[in-house]
């Protein structure tokens, strides 16, 4: 079996597929604490993950399960609500699997978020931050193995972010009245934050922001030609910078309040990337 990984995608769109009431144009992917962002869709149609052949289950708090199709501001979406992380011990085609069907679904855009520390001095608890760039260090890539689907085998990352979704995503955030902040996310693998050495490397090397997801699916969405963009919920300042030990249910409880800015400015984003994503 030269490409399982892309047989098993394919298997897993057919069967979704006829259950969508639209082609999806724009996939999202919602991390920790913005997931409720799918349950105001029109037209919602929900699927449970655990109906979807091969689809992992994410088994972190805040993450539910759901791929849901549905329309935003007149634009076919298909949004996964809740995705899995490799420190979960999921592989790195899990991991990638749900990005991957929203591709093999047929949005040629996708829109990811996360929650992340902050690195940059001026950030605060509760800013957006679009990403401009990622650092993968991970420590693997979601490419290793056979090469999927005959795409390229060194995919080009020299803009993995797509110029265009940026424009639109600041556009997007003034007309929503919500400041964005920009910067490089670092991808680290978790699941421990960071010490505070760690967090003076990573703003060495160029980091505004730090996390534990995105990187492996906007590098197998590269792959896949589809247009990214990506904005993370700067749910807590990274370890060092602040004298609060960090913790899993104030880094959701924190996205949960950026959650009406958030959905503001996505609501946008998807209406501006809709017009490339058709
Ligand atoms: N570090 C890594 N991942 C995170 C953080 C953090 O400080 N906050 C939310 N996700």
């Amino acid at each position: 079996m030269r490409d399982g990984q892309h047989q098993r995608v394919k298997r897993a769109a057919a069967s979704v597929a006829p259950r969508l009431r639209q082609r999806p144009c724009v996939g999202l992917v919602l991390g920790s604490g913005l997931g409720e962002f799918a349950d105001d869709l029109a037209e919602l149609v929900r699927i449970p993950y655990a109906e979807i052949p091969d689809m992992p289950r994410p088994l972190v708090i805040g993450h539910a399960g759901n791929l849901c199709s549905g329309i935003v501001s007149g634009v076919p979406v298909v949004c996964l609500q809740g995705r899995s992380h490799l420190y979960e011990g999921h592989s790195q085609e899990s991991v990638v699997f749900g990005a991957r069907l929203l591709a093999e679904l047929g949005c040629t855009v996708v829109l990811l978020s996360n929650a992340a520390g902050g690195i940059h001095v001026s950030f605060e608890a509760g800013d957006l931050m679009l990403l401009t760039d990622h650092l993968n260090l991970m420590g693997d890539n979601p490419l290793r193995g056979p090469n999927y689907a005959d795409g390229p085998r060194f995919p080009d990352l020299g803009q993995a972010y797509d110029l265009e979704l940026l424009a639109f995503a600041r556009e997007a955030a003034r007309a929503s009245g919500v400041t964005l902040r920009e910067g490089v996310y670092a991808a680290m693998l978790g699941p421990s934050y960071e010490t505070p050495a760690e967090i003076r490397m990573l703003r060495t090397l160029g980091a505004d922001a730090v996390g534990m997801s995105t990187v492996p699916e906007v590098i197998a969405l590269r792959q896949m030609a589809v247009r990214v963009g990506a904005i993370s919920c700067i749910t807590n300042l990274a370890a060092g910078l602040s004298s609060q030990p960090l913790n899993h249910a104030d880094v959701e409880a924190t996205a949960r309040r950026s959650r009406n800015a958030f959905g503001r400015v996505l609501s946008r984003w998807v209406a501006l990337a809709g017009t490339v994503g058709a």
